[in-house]
């Protein structure tokens, strides 16, 4: 069966989707992005990720192509014409189609492209979802809290992960911060046993996954902190782990070839792993509308 994409109002087989050359998305990385885990049929933290979707279009000024219940249907028919039950689907919405020229058009309507692909289920054994990961410099730029298409340094970080044989690049800022992975969200149980995560700000994506956590802990009464860590503090974590829609709950058992703790998943993973579990599988499905952006400025 072929994939089937949607580009600007029309359902077309994927290999024939095709969007203008002077589509700013392509000519200046002028769009925004997001990606849903498809699971069971369901999406995961849709609301979260719509709401995500408008933020980052209102930072850059980039018009809605359409309100979130219409948007909704469009994603839910993509994923019916493609016969998803475990995928993701992906959404980018850019400025749109106008003559060369840095300056926003006066006239152009934004560009929507929807496209799904099939994925593994989400995995049930974290002892089987074990990575590593290594650290590089945070060469981004100022706003990656916008979730825009401009990912070359995050590619080239994913780079340096893959020739080193390990899951996920982590990225170090300037002033030997940790700032976030690649693609995920960084979590660590520090050297006291506090579990800390970095602070909402213009230098992280606020993580949808993130957020969700962020609610099923605070709903069962796990405590944490939102506080950067330095890279030393990296380094002496008991555990690590990241978060995203794509990468669940995801222990990192080496950091640049040291184990980190025993090696082998800690017991704070391990519990938030579960309570993810049984958010993504349904039985508390409406806890993330508790969670909310708010403090990213
Ligand atoms: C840079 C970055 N940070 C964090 C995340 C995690 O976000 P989410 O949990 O919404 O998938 C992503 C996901 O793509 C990302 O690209």
């Amino acid at each position: 069966m072929s994939r089937i994409a949607y580009v600007n109002g029309r359902y077309v087989p994927q290999r024939d989707a095709a969007v203008n050359v002077e589509d700013r998305g392509y000519q200046f990385g002028d769009g925004v992005y997001e990606v849903i885990h498809v699971h069971d049929g369901r999406f995961v933290d849709t609301d979260l990720h719509l709401a995500r979707l408008a933020r980052s279009l209102r930072e850059l000024a980039i018009a809605r192509p359409m309100e979130d219940a219409a948007l909704l249907a469009v994603l839910r028919e993509v994923v019916r014409r493609n016969r998803i039950r475990e995928g993701i689907v992906y959404m980018q919405v850019s400025r749109g189609v106008a003559r060369r020229d840095h300056a926003f058009p006066r006239d152009a309507a934004p560009a929507l492209v929807i496209t799904a692909r099939h994925g593994a289920a989400f995995p049930r054994d974290i002892d089987a979802w074990t990575g590593t990961a290594v650290t590089v410099p945070d060469i981004r730029w100022g706003r990656v809290d916008i979730k825009t298409v401009n990912l070359l340094p995050n590619c080239l970080a994913k780079q340096k992960a893959r020739e080193a044989g390990a899951y996920e690049a982590i990225l170090i800022d300037r002033d030997g911060n940790v700032t976030e992975g690649s693609s995920t969200t960084v979590w660590a149980v520090d050297a006291e046993g506090v579990l800390r995560t970095r602070h909402l700000d213009h230098h992280i994506l606020p993580g949808c996954t993130r957020a969700a956590v962020i609610a099923l802990m605070e709903a069962a009464g796990i405590r944490f902190e939102e506080r950067g860590l330095t890279e030393a503090e990296l380094r002496a974590a008991r555990e690590i782990f990241l978060t995203s829609a794509t990468s669940y709950v995801k222990p990192m058992v080496r950091l640049d070839g040291a184990a980190v703790g025993d090696g082998t998943p800690g017991p704070v993973a391990r519990r938030l792993f579960e309570l993810f579990s049984r958010h993504a599988d349904g039985a508390a499905h409406n806890v993330s509308r508790l969670a909310s952006f708010s403090g990213i400025g």
